[in-house]
């Protein structure tokens, strides 16, 4: 290992990682560029868009605004580790069902802001997942398809669960 690097450990997508990084990556470059994990989007790189939400032990966060090494030792999700196997996940039908993705730049981030979301409250209100969905901007849909896709996921039941 070079001496200007450091090592972290990880879990992402329900694989373990190990792997040395410049200490000034981010976690969107991390993902995007050396997992090549590109369901992760970048818009605005300023934490003001969410097209580059991931799942970190449960909660989402904006990935352009973490450093890689603060994922050391953490469980990461991204969106394409949201299918089982195969089986899409009950955010992804529902999404699917209620035609909330149109150009579907934004939708990557939302589902995970919605994963995240289910992940703490299993049976959020409409204002909850309106609250949830705040920071992810998405120029087509005009939001309405979204929220209602987020309640349907809500009402099934592995929608939650936290793997
Ligand atoms: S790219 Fe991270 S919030 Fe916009
Ligand atoms: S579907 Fe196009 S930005 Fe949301």
């Amino acid at each position: 290992m070079k001496l200007d690097m450091i090592s972290i450990n990880f879990t992402i997508n329900g694989e373990k990682k190990k792997l040395d990084i410049a200490p000034g990556m981010t976690a969107f470059e991390l993902i995007r560029d050396r997992l090549e994990l590109k369901g992760t989007k970048e818009g605005c790189g300023i934490g003001e868009c969410g097209a580059c939400t991931i799942v970190v032990d449960g909660r989402a966060v904006n990935a352009c605004l973490m450093f890689a090494a603060q994922l050391d030792g953490r469980e990461i999700l991204t969106v394409e580790g949201l299918d089982r196997n195969g089986e899409l996940h009950p955010i992804q039908e529902a999404f699917a069902e209620k035609n909330a993705v149109q150009c579907g730049f934004c939708t990557p981030g939302l589902m995970m802001s919605a994963r995240g979301l289910l992940s703490e409250r299993p049976h959020p209100s409409r204002s909850e997942i309106i609250k949830a969905i705040s920071g992810n901007l998405c120029r087509c849909t005009g939001y309405q398809s979204i929220v209602e896709a987020i309640e349907v996921a809500a009402k099934r039941p592995v929608a939650s669960k936290k793997e």
